[in-house]
């Protein structure tokens, strides 16, 4: 039986700490689906098509292996997503206990709701101050975010000036 992994998140962009969680699990899991998912608490700077298409570019400019889907989610729970595509696996990147603290719940919440276990991953500890939220800070001030975010995310945001 071949073994489904989601990866959600809000991508608002996506960021280098997130596609090497991507790579890391696509090596461990059959099969993954990058999952784009609104996250009401957070103001967007992207939306979400945007969103995908630069996940898109990002992994295959690095050419990741396995099967890797991107897609959105908008309706309903996380787990009502991964029952749908047969996903018993949500990845998680974490880069500190801060991460842990904020992770920990929704993961035995995710558990209870559905039986979907949380597999937290560590990325390269070179990307452990790597977070979304700086990144849309830097660009929003026109900083340089090349070192923090996939070359198709920087180009974007730089176009978007
Ligand atoms: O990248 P983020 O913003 O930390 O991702 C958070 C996200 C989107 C994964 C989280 O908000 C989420 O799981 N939303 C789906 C709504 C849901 O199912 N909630 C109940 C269980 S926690």
């Amino acid at each position: 039986m071949s073994r489904i992994a989601v990866v959600p998140g809000s991508f608002d962009p996506v960021t280098l700490g997130h596609l090497d969680v991507i790579e890391r699990a696509a090596r461990i899991f059959d099969e993954l689906h990058v999952l784009v998912v609104h996250n009401p608490g957070k103001t967007a700077l992207l939306p979400i098509a945007q969103r995908v298409s630069l996940i898109q570019d990002a992994i295959a400019d690095a050419k990741l292996p396995g099967r890797i889907s991107v897609t959105s989610w908008s309706v309903g729970l996380l787990v009502d997503y991964c029952t749908d595509v047969g996903a018993s696996v949500l990845v998680k990147g974490i880069r500190s206990q801060v991460d842990v603290a904020y992770e920990t719940p929704m993961a035995i919440v995710n558990r209870n709701l559905a039986g979907v276990e949380t597999v937290f991953m560590l990325p390269d500890p070179a990307h452990a101050h790597v977070s979304s939220s700086l990144v849309r800070q830097v660009a929003s001030l026109g900083g340089d975010v090349s070192p923090y975010v996939p070359r198709a995310v920087a180009d974007f945001l730089q176009s978007e000036r």
